[in-house]
């Protein structure tokens, strides 16, 4: 039903137009998702001091809802492959003087993260979390026990046909490849025990939450959840 995007990797999906040439513009095109970033932010139980990775921070619009949460002793480290992104980022930082956010613009596998983050931050980061390899990127780099949140678009059921083209639309600009769209918390899910995950807007959007595992030997165990068991672990509102 759903035609099929050319397959882009994880790192070509930031060179879209939304991230380079319209970057200018993507607060304003974008400004109608903030109370779903709300609702993707909230999902993390974030402690005054936290650490915190903004995985594809883009241009900084989840910044503030976290510093809320972790106060001036947190650090907020974002991560963008965009360059256009990564200045606006930057610029937004220095513009509200926030000292402890720190933006790089790297590919998330090749991120000089170099501390034992608390959380993890995926906001409408489809493409990155399409990629395995970037995902466990990712938990890699966290603390024991740590919370990761995710959200974003995603296929309502596939006999919603119109409302389905409707929401291709949507996330067109900003998706390079939607391979996984219906379920695109599939390789989190692997990795983060006891992930929930509550979908909202008749399915067509979704937050996912979960911590890493205590002891990082037991990940592997989560790995291996499959059937009934990994079902469970959904928490369709
Ligand atoms: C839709 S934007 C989301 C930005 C931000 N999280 C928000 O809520 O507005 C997706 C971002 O992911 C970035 N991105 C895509 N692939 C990436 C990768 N492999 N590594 C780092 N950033 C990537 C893009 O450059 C873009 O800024």
């Amino acid at each position: 039903m759903i035609d099929q995007a050319p397959v882009f990797t994880p790192e070509q999906s930031a060179s879209l137009a939304a991230y380079t040439t319209n970057a200018h513009r993507y607060d304003e095109r974008t400004r109608a998702f903030q109370h779903f970033r709300h609702a993707i932010v909230d999902a993390l139980p974030l402690r005054p001091g936290d650490v915190v990775l903004d995985v594809g921070c883009g241009t900084g619009l989840c910044f503030s809802m976290l510093l809320e949460k972790i106060g001036s002793r947190g650090c907020v480290l974002g991560v963008d492959a965009a360059p256009e992104m990564v200045a606006a980022a930057r610029q937004r930082a220095a513009r509200e003087g926030w000292h402890n956010v720190v933006v790089s613009q790297a590919p998330i596998t090749e991120a000089p993260i170099g501390v034992s983050a608390d959380a993890a931050l995926f906001c409408a980061v489809h493409d990155i979390l399409q990629s395995e390899e970037a995902v466990r990127a990712v938990v890699d780099s966290l603390r024991p026990g740590a919370w990761v949140a995710a959200g974003g678009g995603k296929w309502a059921d596939g006999w919603m046909i119109a409302l389905n083209l409707q929401v291709r639309a949507l996330h067109a600009p900003y998706v390079a490849d939607f391979d996984g769209f219906d379920r695109p918390w599939r390789h989190l899910e692997r990795l983060i025990q006891d992930l929930q995950v509550r979908e909202f807007a008749f399915g067509t959007g979704y937050v996912a939450a979960g911590r890493t595992a205590r002891d990082p030997l037991s990940r592997s165990s989560a790995d291996g959840i499959t059937g009934p068991d990994r079902a469970a672990t959904d928490r369709h509102a």
